[in-house]
């Protein structure tokens, strides 16, 4: 049994269709990266996984427990075994970097103050940011704010951890140094990871697995190599990143969201 899984998952915004008939296993200890467009719904299908956005019809199975219409204890639950590292980090302004990342410990953890420092030092340094526990996200860069998001993600040790959009914006090296510490969490901790990137090539080094959204359906899953060799044009295109010279402004548009 997969320890994720969408089944006939829809989801609509008003008339826009985010998901018709989404379907997708994710398996326990596993990297899967999602790749689709901009606006195909890789944000919106982490929100459905930690049910921050509620489906319209189907069925999310975590380690079999029902998503769709959870209680919110079940939700609870779910959502202290799931790290998240949002789009664009969100990191709570009025809160010092420490702070921040001690957030979900103190959420969901019982834990001493003394544990809780350990362990706000111990995130802080796997992504590279060692000692800034008493700075502000303000005077933070974008990149450092990102891998705030992430050792706020990390620190509460979760089983599973979702990663949107992870390199966006950073340097090579933190590139590369945000890939490794994926790897090394994969590795070490047997941490199942789903990761959104539009970052082919970190998408190929990341990942066991990946898997492709268009137009309201997962049309492609398969290996690094599957990937590679397909056949299929519009996996194809997507990942060269070919143009599609013939798309109008208003579809343009429309898949922008
Ligand atoms: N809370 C919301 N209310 C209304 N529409 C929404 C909401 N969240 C997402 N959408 C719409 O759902 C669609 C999918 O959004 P989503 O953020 O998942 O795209 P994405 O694939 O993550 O794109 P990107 O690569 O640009 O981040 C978009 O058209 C977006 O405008
Ligand atoms: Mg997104």
């Amino acid at each position: 049994m997969a320890l994720i899984e969408f089944r006939g998952v829809q989801k609509a915004f008003g008339p826009k269709r985010v998901f018709i008939d989404l379907n997708l296993d994710i398996h326990e200890g596993e990297s899967i990266t999602i790749i689709g467009g901009s606006g195909m719904g890789k944000s919106v299908l982490l929100k459905l996984l930690i049910g921050l956005l509620e489906t319209d019809g189907g069925s999310i199975l975590f380690d079999g427990e029902q998503i769709v219409n959870a209680s919110p204890k079940t939700l609870t639950k779910v959502r202290r075994r799931i790290g998240m590292l949002f789009q664009g980090a969100a990191l709570f302004d009025s809160l010092s970097v420490g702070e921040n990342v001690a957030y979900g410990l103190r959420e969901h953890l019982q834990m001493s103050e003394e544990a809780i420092a350990e362990r706000v030092h111990e995130s802080l340094d796997s992504v590279g940011l060692p000692g800034i526990e008493d700075m502000w996200p303000a005077d933070l860069s974008g990149g450092m704010k990102k891998r705030v998001g992430l050792a706020r993600a990390i620190a509460v040790h979760p089983e599973v951890l979702l990663y949107d959009e992870p390199t966006t914006g950073l340097d090579p090296i933190n590139v590369t140094r945000i890939n490794r510490l994926i790897l090394s969490l994969k590795e070490k901790l047997q941490v199942t990871s789903i990761v959104v990137t539009h970052d082919m090539q970190s998408a190929f080094i990341t990942s066991d697995r990946l898997a492709m959204i268009d137009d309201g359906h997962v049309i492609f899953q398969g290996t690094p190599d599957e990937i590679r060799r397909t056949e299929d044009r519009r996996v194809r295109d997507f990942i060269e990143g070919n143009a599609d010279e013939d798309l109008d402004t208003e579809t343009l548009l429309r898949r922008g969201g």
